[in-house]
């Protein structure tokens, strides 16, 4: 598989490279997205590609922006990537982009949390809560939350660490109602995702969502959905409370650097071939498991 690890588009204006999507201006109401190999992990991107990993996070938030479209507008526009680049462009964006309405990006994340791992066990261990909201005592690492919870952060700089915040930090940052709004539509995605997810053997243990406001302050789910880059998924029969699960995202990437000594700050250390191997394989695994599908070209 070819992988691409920046995109050199030069039929439009670039907006950024952010860690790991490169946006263009497409006119100035929309943007082309293109989801590239590279990986970050502790916020840090990684020297080499993962060949073919921004295709399935492409194709993944694909299936899930049809999947609850019925839930809250998104940002999708239907125009084809491929249409919107020169010819020798379009190699570029096949199978890894798309064309989205250009949103402006509310700065709070909207995380939700339907198990404890992570930095909300780490937290828990601490606090007996997660981002100040308390959970009964006793609850093992990886166990179900009893309702699912919403955890919001603050989106960093470009550089920085996201910052987790409480509810009312955010009502403050972006209005009561809008807060209120973000939070019970993010609750009402990941139920309706979770539940879908565990027909096909998988547990989604965590996301996060990111929602930007059109010209007419309509919120708009928009960046990337459900992916295993912006999710944990475990897969639902080696799941036992008690133990971190084995996992179909980049925690396999995360393990392995947690081996090294490495401050996690840029620069990030070389990524050895097997660990690229197996990390591809558990993108692919990810997304055949979900769909039931074989990634397409
Ligand atoms: N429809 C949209 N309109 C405007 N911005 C969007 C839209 N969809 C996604 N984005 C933004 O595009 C960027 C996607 O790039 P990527 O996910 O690689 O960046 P990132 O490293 O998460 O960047 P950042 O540090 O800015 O969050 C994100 O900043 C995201 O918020
Ligand atoms: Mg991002």
């Amino acid at each position: 598989m070819n992988s691409l690890y920046q995109t050199s588009i030069h039929s439009l204006p670039l907006l950024g490279h952010g860690k790991v999507r490169d946006n263009y201006a497409v006119g100035d109401d929309k943007i082309l997205i293109v989801t590239t190999d590279r990986l970050s992990a502790f916020d840090v991107v990684m020297n080499e590609p993962i060949p073919g990993k921004g295709k399935v996070l492409n194709q993944m938030s694909d299936f899930w922006f049809e999947k609850l479209g019925h839930i809250v507008p998104n940002h999708l526009t239907g125009v084809a990537p491929e249409s919107v680049v020169a010819p020798e462009e379009v190699e570029q964006v096949q199978g890894r982009a798309v064309v989205a309405k250009r949103l402006k990006p509310i700065m709070v994340e909207a995380v939700v949390r339907g198990y404890i791992i992570g930095s909300g066990w780490k937290d828990y261990q601490d606090t007996g809560s997660i981002c100040g909201i308390k959970l009964p005592a006793g609850l093992q690492q990886a166990e179900k939350l009893p309702e699912p919870i919403f955890t919001p952060a603050a989106k960093a700089e470009l550089g920085e660490h996201d910052e987790n915040i409480s509810f009312a930090e955010m009502e403050q940052r972006i209005g009561a109602d809008l807060a209120a709004k973000m939070r019970d539509v993010a609750i009402a995605l990941y139920k309706t995702a979770a539940e879908y997810a565990a027909t096909r053997g998988i547990i989604i243990a965590d996301t996060k969502f990111e929602f930007g406001l059109d010209d007419n302050g309509v919120m708009h789910l928009m960046d990337e959905v459900l992916t295993a880059d912006s999710s944990r998924f475990w897969p639902a029969d080696s799941y036992q409370p008690g133990i971190s699960p084995p996992s179909f995202d980049k925690q396999f990437v995360r393990d392995y650097l947690e081996t090294l000594t490495w401050g996690k700050t840029a620069p990030a250390p070389a990524l050895p071939a097997d660990v690229i191997a197996k990390t591809q394989a558990k993108y692919f695994e990810a997304i055949e498991r979900l769909t039931g599908e074989k990634l397409k070209a």
